[in-house]
């Protein structure tokens, strides 16, 4: 699935009508340069979820944790250097557990990555022109992105 998304507002909504389809377990992996728009996507899924914490950048932290019903851990691996650190902070514990595991810079690492996902890619194609490209690896996933397809349609 490909959408254009020509404003910040745009790709907001895109993520609630995204965190509205998200189960507990599930795994979104969000590629795309610096600027390109992953946290502010983040910031709508969680408002699609219905979290009324402030979503910011992990960038510094590495993880976020936003509770709620169901809690969200939010990653930013792109200051990472090593797999091993992916260790230090839990990542395999956090992205097999009760709650919803969005990560930000997952291309750093791909063979450390979980075997199943959605995974979004943004791409600045202008000023505020963004195109969004969704796929789904496995099989929750192929269900999420129908739904997905259904409600962005
Ligand atoms: N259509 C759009 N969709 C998303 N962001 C947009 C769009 N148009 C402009 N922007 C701007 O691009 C920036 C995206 O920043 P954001 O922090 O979400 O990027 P990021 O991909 O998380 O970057 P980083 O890799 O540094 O964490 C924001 O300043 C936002 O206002
Ligand atoms: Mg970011």
């Amino acid at each position: 699935m490909k959408i254009v998304s020509t404003a910040p507002e745009e790709t907001f909504s895109f993520g609630r009508r995204l965190g509205q389809l998200l189960r507990e377990g599930d795994v979104l992996c969000l590629i795309g340069d610096l600027g390109a728009g992953k946290t502010l996507l983040v910031q709508g899924i969680a408002d699609g979820l219905g979290l009324s914490e402030e979503v910011t950048s992990p960038t510094f932290t590495v993880m976020n944790v936003y509770e709620g019903t169901t809690p969200v851990y939010h990653f930013d691996l792109y200051r990472l250097e090593w797999p091993e650190q992916l260790e230090d902070i839990g990542f395999d514990e956090y992205t097999n557990a009760d709650g919803i595991a969005i990560i930000e810079w997952p291309d750093k690492f791909p063979d450390f990555m979980p075997d199943s996902y959605l995974r979004i890619e943004l791409t600045k194609i202008g000023d505020n022109d963004r195109l969004i490209t969704v796929a789904a690896q496995g099989a929750r996933y192929h269900l999420l992105y129908e739904e997905l397809t259904r409600d962005c349609s």
